[in-house]
Order: structure tokens, then C-alpha cells, then sequence
């Protein structure tokens, strides 16, 4: 197999805006990530993904751009890019950009001529339709479609009295990949990020650049916002991988880059190996987010703390699916959580009693998979979700639309615990360097509220910890890469052991020379486990109490790395 460098890599993906803030306007900068480049280095990363910086409105933190060839001031300079890129690789360290090509911000140059008339020649630039007129005489969208925002995924534009589309938020109108001319365009601007050094990216909503072109109505019922959440219109449609080829055939494959698409929900393992298969020619690996909400909060706005249940078999049995789906087939990325999910810690760990134990269990998972991982910033120190005590300390747009409908039918209460548990708020805190004001994020009071546990949760304390999370990352990603261990845990073969067992998370990784198991206990509660092979020594353990035994006594969420 092709052990090319992204294989051998592990990734840490960096929220620009929350990240660090340099020059102490609130909002994390460029400049203050290559002020932590050595931290990042030291923790062992080779491979940075970075969130949207270009030019932007913010309406969606940067994923509605503006301009693609510029930095947003908020961020810094474009020549601040450009010494962020040199400044990594003088460290070894590659950097991806964040490639939005689904949709750009309306107020980009292209969509405010493809709206100023019917006959504009970036008309085609956007996906334009009449609206429907009911029995009365009033005017409807096109079609019931559902945006994943919240309402209709279409917004009525008076100047030409027809409607755009917009998946996301009113302010992010969708483009038309079935324009050759846009297409162009895109390519364009993706080589020249290529051209200014970057090496890959990872690349937005990738699943969505082709829609059922007759704009028929869904049969499927309507939601509390009248619309029909059928993201099949618009999700994985067999025209999007001509699209996709196209890009990698024009761009990509001229350059020793690399790319994770995000594919989102909803697509299969099959699906998989059709945007990132070997042979496919798109992608490097996608992103899904199958193993991302394994208890019952999702959607459920109205559940009581009691009734939260983590599914550990359900994980195991996705983990599995995917990575024998995968196999021989094409290259997988694993990681717990990115910038639209809630910290991993506060779902499926136990910040309150076993924060380190389950911290480092998360970790111990994540750097023995197959495949490339993602830390997220923060991760590496268990950060949390957030305490907020008001619906408008939450600033995300989707969060915005949600909340005006959720208050028809729901107490502040009850809005308030299912946003502290779901909304993507929660990973988008300042990050917590330590324990001075705003956590040593800024000295101005940040974009978005931190949590108020960064006195105890920090950086800099972690540091000084021997055992802890970060520690603990720092051990694990070094045992990943060390030479004894890399061709096992990198391309080595996956086997869940005892695939039923409800609260143990255990497999066997193995190559023609070498053989090791993960043990993870992945409860609050001890249990005993039965290893089927005996092992002769104990590589990690996050109790360092670890012993050779045939039923292991394992203890809160105790994980153990071990050598057959
Ligand atoms: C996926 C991104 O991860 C998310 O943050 C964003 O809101 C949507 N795509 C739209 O760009």
C-alpha cells in the first residue's frame, strides 16, 4: 500500500476565531495560531486543519465568504496567511484550509450581479427559480424543500421577483456546479490557494453541489417550520461526482496534496468509497458523522438528564461498519467531534467525576483506529460544553433560527439544557490556555462567552500534570508514531473483540509481525472483561496499574493499550 505522508499524519483541526487572540480584539487571529505552532508541535500534530479565515460577513462564522482571495481583517492579512503556511512547514507541519464551494455569501461580487437581473451573465452563477402561486394569488417558495438551517431552503429575492436557493442560512445562496463558468471559477481559486502553499483541504459540504434539477415538491411530512426535511434533493445525487472528478482531474491531481471531504449524515459506507475510494480519483478520505451523536439527544429537545443514554454498542457496531467498508477500498479519518458538534468530553465522557479517566479513554480510542485522526482544539485538555444561562449567550446562526421556533412550544428551560448539550456553541469557546482572564484566550472580553470552568480545565495546568489529558494525548499520539508500533496502528488490520459487550470498547489491531488490543471500558461503572489472548505486556494504561491477567478488573473508563 501507498504509505503517503497524510496517512502517517495526525490532524488537529484549529476554530480560528476561538483558537488565540494576538492582538486582543476578542477574536482568535492568524497571528495567533503561529504563536502556538510550538504547542501544537509538541503535542505531536503534523497536519493542521483550519477553519474558514477569508473575507467574510460572519453569518455563519466565515462559511459565508465574501471573497475567496483574501483574509478577513478579523482574522489578519493575507501575508499573515502566507507566514502561517511557512511558519508550519518550518516545523513540519502541513496545513489544509477549509474549501467552501457549495455556497458563497450573498454578499460576494458574483451573487450581487446574479441577482441584479434576470439576463446578468452570473445569473446562472446560483440556483434561480419562480416561486409558485397559490388559489389566492400569493407567492410560495418552489418547492416545500427544508433548509438544514431551519425553514424553507429557499429565500424569495424581490429585485427579480424569483427565488434563490440556500440550504444553509438566508445569507448563503447556494451555487450552481451545473455552470461550467462557476465551475471554472472554482478551480481557479482552489489552485491558486494550492499555488500559495497549502497542502490540501478539507472540503465543506461536499455531499450537497448537485440537486434534483425538477424542483418537485417532497412527499415527506412537513416539520413545525412547513417544510419537508428531504435532504435527498439535494444530497449525494449521482451528477455531483461528475463535478467532483472534474475538480480532482483539473486541480488536484496536479499537486501532492491532500483531502477530506465532509460528507455529513445520511451518506453510506458505499456512498464512501465513491467520493474517496482509491480508485474513485476525488477525494483522500470524508469525513461522516455516523459515530458523532451515539445517545439520544439529537433532535430530542424535550429529554430529561436521566434519560441521556450512551450507545456504546451502536458506536462499536459504526466504527466497524465503516472501517471494514472501507478496507482495501480507501483511506479513513476518524475523529469525536469538529466545530459543529458538542464537546466530545460533556457527551460521551464524564466531566464531573472521571474527567481525566475519560478524557484519556477518548484519546486512547482515537489514536489506535486505522486511518488518519482529527483532534479538535481543546480536545486534548477535555474542554466542555458550555454553562451558558441564557439563550442569547448562544451566537450561532442555526442555533438563532432554531430557538424563535422552539419558543412555541418549549420553556427557556427546557431550550437552554437542549442547546447546552447540542448546539455548536459548545465547541466553539475560546480555548483555555489558563486560568487568567478568558481562560489566557484574550485580554478583551472574547466573541463568544468561555465556560467557567477554565481555572480548573486549562493548558497550562495540564502541562505541569504528569497523567494528564494532554499529557496523556501527547504519550498517545507518540506511541502512535513511534516505529515499534506506527505500520500496526496506522495500516494494521481492525476486529472488534466481543463486538456485544455493552460497555467495552475493545479490539484487536494487528499486522503479519505484530499484535495489539485496545481495551477500553467505556463506563462510568467497573467491569469485568476476558481478553481472548493472552498478552505479554502492557504498552499504555491510564491507571498505570495495568497487569497481566486473563479477566481484567477494569475500573471507570480505564484503557489500555497491550501487546500480544
Ligand atoms: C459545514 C460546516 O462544518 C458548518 O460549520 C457550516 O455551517 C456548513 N457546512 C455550511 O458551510
Amino acid at each position: 500500500m501507498d504509505k503517503t505522508w497524510w496517512k502517517n499524519s495526525v490532524g488537529y483541526q484549529i476554530y480560528p476565531r476561538s483558537f488565540y487572540d494576538s492582538n486582543n480584539d476578542g477574536v482568535g487571529d492568524l497571528k495567533g495560531i503561529i504563536s502556538k505552532l510550538d504547542y501544537i508541535k509538541d503535542l505531536g500534530i503534523n497536519l493542521i486543519w483550519i477553519g474558514p479565515f477569508y473575507k467574510s460577513p460572519m453569518d455563519d462564522n466565515g462559511y459565508d465568504v465574501s471573497d475567496f482571495y483574501d483574509v478577513d481583517p478579523l482574522f489578519g492579512s493575507l501575508q499573515d496567511a502566507k507566514d502561517l503556511i511557512k511558519e508550519a512547514h518550518k516545523r513540519g507541519i502541513k496545513i489544509i484550509l477549509d474549501l467552501v464551494l457549495n455556497h458563497t455569501s450573498d454578499e460576494h461580487p458574483w451573487f450581487i450581479e446574479s441577482r441584479s437581473s434576470l439576463s446578468n451573465p452570473k445569473r446562472d452563477y446560483y440556483i434561480w427559480q419562480d416561486g409558485k402561486k397559490d388559489s389566492h394569488g400569493h407567492l410560495h417558495a418552489p418547492t416545500n424543500w427544508g433548509s438544514f438551517f431551519e425553514g424553507s431552503a429557499w429565500n424569495h429575492d424581490p429585485i427579480t421577483n424569483q427565488y434563490y436557493m440556500k440550504i444553509f442560512s438566508d445569507k448563503m445562496p447556494d451555487l450552481n456546479w451545473n455552470s461550467p463558468a462557476l465551475r471554472e471559477e472554482m478551480f481557479k481559486m482552489a489552485s491558486w490557494w494550492l499555488d500559495q502553499g497549502i497542502d490540501g483541504f478539507r472540503v465543506d459540504a461536499i455531499a450537497h453541489l448537485a440537486r434534483e434539477l425538477s424542483f418537485s415538491d417532497s412527499t415527506m411530512p412537513l416539520n413545525a417550520h412547513h417544510v419537508a426535511p428531504d435532504w435527498g434533493k439535494f444530497s449525494n445525487r449521482p451528477e455531483l461526482f461528475d463535478y467532483l472528478k472534474e475538480f480532482n482531474e483539473k486541480v488536484l491531481s496536479k499537486y501532492d496534496c491532500m483531502t477530506v471531504g465532509e460528507v455529513g449524515g445520511g451518506a453510506s459506507v458505499e456512498a464512501g468509497v465513491k467520493y474517496a475510494g482509491y480508485d474513485a480519483h476525488i477525494f483522500n478520505m470524508v469525513f461522516n458523522f455516523d459515530t458523532c451523536w451515539k445517545n439520544n439527544i439529537f433532535g430530542n429537545d424535550n429529554l430529561k438528564d436521566e434519560d441521556i443514554r450512551i450507545n456504546v454498542l451502536d458506536m462499536k457496531r459504526t466504527f466497524n461498519l465503516w472501517i471494514q467498508g472501507m478496507k482495501g477500498k480507501g483511506w479513513m479519518p476518524h475523529y469525536w467531534l469538529n466545530h459543529d458538534h458538542p464537546r466530545v468530553m460533556s457527551q460521551y465522557g464524564d466531566p464531573l467525576h472521571f474527567h481525566r479517566e475519560s478524557g484519556t479513554l477518548l484519546g486512547t480510542i482515537l489514536l489506535t483506529l486505522p486511518g488518519t485522526p482529527f483532534i479538535y482544539n481543546g480536545e486534548e485538555i477535555g474542554m466542555t460544553n458550555v454553562d451558558y444561562t441564557s439563550i442569547d449567550d448562544f451566537t450561532d446562526v442555526w442555533v438563532k433560527n432554531y430557538a424563535k421556533q422552539a419558543k412555541t412550544h418549549l420553556s427557556e428551560e427546557q431550550i437552554l439544557s437542549h442547546l447546552r448539550r447540542t448546539s455548536r456553541n459548545n465547541a466553539r469557546t475560546p480555548m483555555q490556555w489558563n486560568d487568567q482572564a478568558y481562560g489566557g484566550f484574550s485580554t478583551h472580553v472574547p466573541h463568544q462567552k468561555n465556560v467557567g470552568n477554565y481555572a480548573l480545565i486549562n493548558v497550562e495546568k495540564q502541562l505541569t500534570e504528569k497523567d494528564s489529558i494532554l499529557n496523556t494525548y501527547r504519550t498517545l499520539i507518540r506511541i502512535r508514531k513511534d516505529s515499534k508500533y506506527s505500520e500496526t496502528l496506522i495500516y494494521g488490520d481492525f476486529k472488534l473483540i466481543h463486538p456485544k459487550d455493552e460497555n467495552v470498547f475493545a479490539y484487536h489491531r494487528k499486522t503479519a509481525n505484530q499484535h495489539l488490543m485496545i481495551i477500553c471500558n467505556f463506563s462510568k461503572e467497573p467491569h469485568d472483561f476476558t481478553v481472548p489472548t493472552q498478552y505479554r505486556h502492557v504498552i499504555f494504561n491510564n491507571y498505570q496499574n495495568a497487569h497481566i491477567r486473563k479477566v481484567l478488573h477494569l475500573k471507570p473508563y480505564e484503557a489500555m493499550i497491550v501487546e500480544v
